[in-house]
């Protein structure tokens, strides 16, 4: 043990994993480059590959599609806690705890066994969806709505949000974003879920702590940060001062920088394709125009530049999504990724227990109540 610390675990390497790399500025799932896959997959690929390490064959591809369009219901039970929650309650809270309600209503809950813990892997990546767009339209007035065997997980996934078939523009910015979060080597939610399973706790409980990571601001939560930011900010001629108040004051931009990207997030230029399509598709270029701006203004100022959440925020909120269901759909893709090292973690595992440099009083004594 040395007396090292090596702070936020930056630049530390904790696992072998053959799932996801990031090489300089390049991000692959098993191999493949996200570019590749986002130009030419489905999300349903995606999760075969990220799952059995290769891309599915036409019988395999068409047995999970169909197994995951089955399960994108939200069961009973767990429609019942949805209901029950307050309506203004944070959907990232509802998603964790439906994650614990899912796991007490599934059929395979006591059982770890791989053969369990893939039939619980395409439940919960189809109920995850299944949840974030029932509580949706249950919070805002609407009955849950039914998936069609007429479309794929994305095209599910927006009908089940809205209660209507996407457009293909829709369809496709859909499978898109799904396809740009599902994995991303060992970031801190994955991390969080790893920890969890490598004590042999159960799937649920180890999703339940990557949800609970993935919530905060410095990760999955900064989307919303940026939607909300860009709201504040009002209109591309303010975005120059608003960012040098916010650099005067120390604050960070949400949706720049990264832990490992230095020289700029690979999954960031689709998504700024696809913001840029969707802000003129829907007659909203103003939110276009002041990413570019704060985009141009944070490079120039700080070196920075934006990450994967940037332009996913008006991508979705061209889509009409409210942006507090953006991490949960980061969730719903991620779930993908969190569950391929769920199988990696269980096949070769090892209780994950660092150790803390203690820098508390060498030797203190107990002092009697009437005493302190
Ligand atoms: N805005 C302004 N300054 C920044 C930003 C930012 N977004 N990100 C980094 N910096 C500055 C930071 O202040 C520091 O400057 P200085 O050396 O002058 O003190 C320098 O860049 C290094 O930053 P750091 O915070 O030490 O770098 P890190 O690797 O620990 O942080 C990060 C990575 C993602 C936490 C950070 O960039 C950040 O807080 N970004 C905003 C939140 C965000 O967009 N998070 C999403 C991450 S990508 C999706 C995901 O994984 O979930």
């Amino acid at each position: 043990m040395t007396d090292e610390v090596q702070s936020g675990l930056a630049g530390v390497i904790s696992h072998r994993s053959a799932i996801s790399s990031i090489i300089g500025a390049t991000l692959t799932y098993r191999g493949i480059n996200i570019d590749e896959l986002a130009e030419n997959a489905t999300f349903e690929e995606v999760v075969a590959l990220l799952w059995n390490g290769e891309l599915p064959r036409r019988p395999a591809l068409e047995s999970l599609a169909k197994d995951l369009q089955k399960e994108l219901r939200v069961p009973p039970g767990v429609l019942k806690v949805l209901r029950d929650v307050p309506k203004d309650s944070d959907p990232m809270r509802v998603l964790q705890l439906a994650m614990c309600a899912l796991g007490l209503h599934d059929p395979d809950r006591d059982d770890n066994s791989l053969e369990a813990n893939r039939r619980k892997a395409v439940r919960i990546t189809s109920q995850l969806s299944a949840v974030t767009c029932a509580f949706h339209r249950i919070r805002t007035g609407k009955e849950p709505a039914e998936a069609s065997v007429e479309l794929g997980f994305a095209g599910n996934f927006f009908r089940l949000l809205n209660g209507r078939n996407p457009q293909p523009v829709e369809e496709e910015a859909v499978n898109k974003a799904l396809i740009l979060h599902a994995d991303h080597e060992l970031n801190a939610s994955t991390f969080a879920a790893r920890v969890t399973a490598s004590t042999l706790s159960d799937m649920h409980s180890s999703l339940s702590a990557a949800i609970g990571t993935l919530k905060g601001p410095l990760h999955g939560g900064a989307n919303r940060a940026v939607m909300e930011t860009l709201q504040k900010i009002g209109s591309p001629d303010k975005v120059a001062a608003w960012l040098e108040k916010t650099l005067a004051n120390k604050e960070k931009v949400m949706g720049f920088g990264h832990r490992v990207y230095k020289n700029g997030d690979p999954r960031a230029k689709h998504l700024k394709v696809l913001s840029r399509k969707l802000c003129e598709l829907t007659g909203q270029p103003h939110w276009y125009e002041m990413s570019e701006k704060l985009e141009r203004l944070v490079f120039e100022k700080k070196g920075i530049l934006p990450n994967v959440d940037f332009y996913s925020a008006t991508s979705y909120w061209c889509l009409g999504i409210p942006p507090d269901l953006y991490t949960p759909i980061f969730a719903c893709s991620r779930v993908a990724g969190w569950i391929a090292h769920l199988f990696e973690q269980y096949a070769d595992n090892d209780l994950i227990r660092p150790r803390a440099l203690y820098t508390g009083p060498r030797e203190a004594h107990w002092t009697p109540l009437e005493r302190r």
